[in-house]
Order: structure tokens, then sequence, then C-alpha cells
């Protein structure tokens, strides 16, 4: 069987991994950008640089679905998500709207798209570290991610969860909160692993877009990692 990865998210920390990561593995790569994005000529050339192909379908129910179809991948990665900071600069009108309207609403059209195209492809989820899908939350960036966790359960597709902790590692943007939280999180952790709580350090740790990205593919090709869930311990294997 061909290994071909669809990428939602490509232009992300994690999806530029995936797409590396795919290539490296001699996979097929197709990176999905927004086709309204501001840089299209840009992602198009660095991608098509690597080796990978550049998929422009909008963000659209029957148009997604006719291009999995078409393309026929036997991985889509949705990577897909947007930050309080950033709802604000594309105008959202609050981060909840923008979590509805992104992380679950872009997340799980393309779910559909992949479950209508009758091609079976694996769906890999980035989720969160400790998510427990069967109790709601009242966090809306927890809640989105609460659902998509159940409809990949009830639905008719095979799946692949990872709960990271926090992503770390080189951004355009700048995420200082972001950073801080990783250097805080590791550092605390740290002390804690020097106490002996060895298991709790290694579950929250920190972990980079690169080393995610290359466990995202990894369990994407693993018939053992099939309709089953990772947390951040079982990631750096
Ligand atoms: N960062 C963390 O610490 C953390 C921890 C746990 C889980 N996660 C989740 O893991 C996933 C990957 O995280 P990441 O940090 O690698 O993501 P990221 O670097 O922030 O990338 C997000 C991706 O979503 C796309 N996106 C955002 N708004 C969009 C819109 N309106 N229309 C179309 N595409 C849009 C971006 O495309 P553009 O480049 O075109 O904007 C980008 O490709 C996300 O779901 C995130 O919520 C993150």
């Amino acid at each position: 069987m061909i290994e071909r990865g669809f990428v939602a998210g490509a232009t992300g920390l994690t999806g530029g991994a995936v797409v590396r990561h795919l290539l490296a593995r001699g996979a097929e790569a197709i990176a999905h950008v927004r086709p309204d994005a501001r840089d299209l000529a840009t992602h198009r050339a660095a991608f098509e640089a690597l080796g990978a192909t550049v998929d422009t379908t909008p963000w659209e129910q029957a148009a997604m679905t006719e291009t999995l179809r078409r393309l026929a991948p036997s991985a889509v990665f949705a990577l897909l998500g947007t930050t309080r900071k950033r709802a604000k600069q594309e105008g959202a009108r609050d981060a909840t709207a923008a979590y509805e309207a992104i992380d679950y609403g872009l997340t799980a059209l393309l779910r559909r798209a992949a479950e209508a195209s009758g091609v079976r492809p694996r769906f890999v989820y980035v989720s969160m570290v400790g998510l427990d899908p069967s109790r709601d939350s009242k966090n809306p960036y927890t809640q989105v991610r609460v659902r998509i966790e159940r409809e990949l359960a009830a639905g008719a597709l095979p799946y692949t969860i990872v709960r990271p902790s926090v992503i770390s590692g080189d951004r355009d943007e700048a995420r200082a909160g972001e950073s801080l939280a990783a250097g805080v999180l590791d550092g605390a952790l740290g002390l804690v692993g020097a106490l002996g709580a060895r298991r709790l350090r290694d579950r929250y740790r920190s972990i980079t877009g690169d080393a995610l990205g290359a466990a995202c593919v990894r369990l994407a090709f693993d018939a053992e990692a099939e309709d089953r869930v990772f947390e951040p311990d079982a990631l750096r294997a």
C-alpha cells in the first residue's frame, strides 16, 4: 500500500514536522494550505522544494470530500488550531467562537469529509494531555477536544489520537507564554522527577513540534496504533 499523508494544518509547527517526517520515511506528503493564506506562494515554494505536494481545497464539506476521494490518502492529519491572541488578530468575536469555528469546526469538517470520501484513511488527531472524553468540560478549549474525541470514537474511520502536553519549538509567531510554560513546566517536573515521581514527570513534560510530528507519522502507519490514544510518555518512544 502506498503511504500517503494529507496534512491539514501543514503551515503550523506540528504540521510542518509531519510533512518533513512523512517525506523522510519515503511516504507521499500532501500539505494542505488554506486557499486565502497570505503567504501561499511562499508556503507552496517551501513545501514543493521539500518534495511535498500542495493542496488548497477550500474549507467546504463537498470540496474537501471530493479532494480526499481523488487523492486517496492512507492517513489524514488534523493539526488545526488557533490561540486567543490569533483569534483576536483575525477579528474573532472571542476565543470561544474561534475555537468553535477552527479547532472544532474545521477538524469536524475534515473528519466528516474523510468519512464520506470512502477511502477510509487513518485519522490522526492531536488532542491534549489528560483529556477525559467521558466528562464535559466548562473550558471551551478542552470541550472542543472532548467533542472531537467522542466523534472519532463513534465514527466509522480508523483513528489515532495523540495527547501532548505543551508543544514547544521555533515558531514564526512568538508565543512567549508557551515558551515560558514549557520552561516552567519542565523545570518543575525536573524537580518532581528528582523527588521520585518519574511517571508524573514523563506524563506532563513538554514535547517539541518535531518530536510530536515524528510520533504522529510513526503511529499513523502502525497497525497497532489504530483506534488508540497516546499520552505524552508514549509519544517519545
Ligand atoms: N501548542 C500547544 O502547546 C498545544 C498543546 C496541545 C495540543 N495542541 C493542539 O495541537 C495542534 C497543533 O498545534 P500546533 O501548535 O502545531 O499548531 P500551530 O502551529 O498553531 O498551527 C495551527 C494550524 O492551524 C491552521 N489554522 C489556524 N486558523 C485557521 C483558519 N482560520 N483556517 C484554516 N487554517 C487555520 C494554521 O494555518 P495558517 O498558518 O494558515 O494560519 C496552522 O496550519 C492544534 O490543534 C493545537 O490546538 C497544541
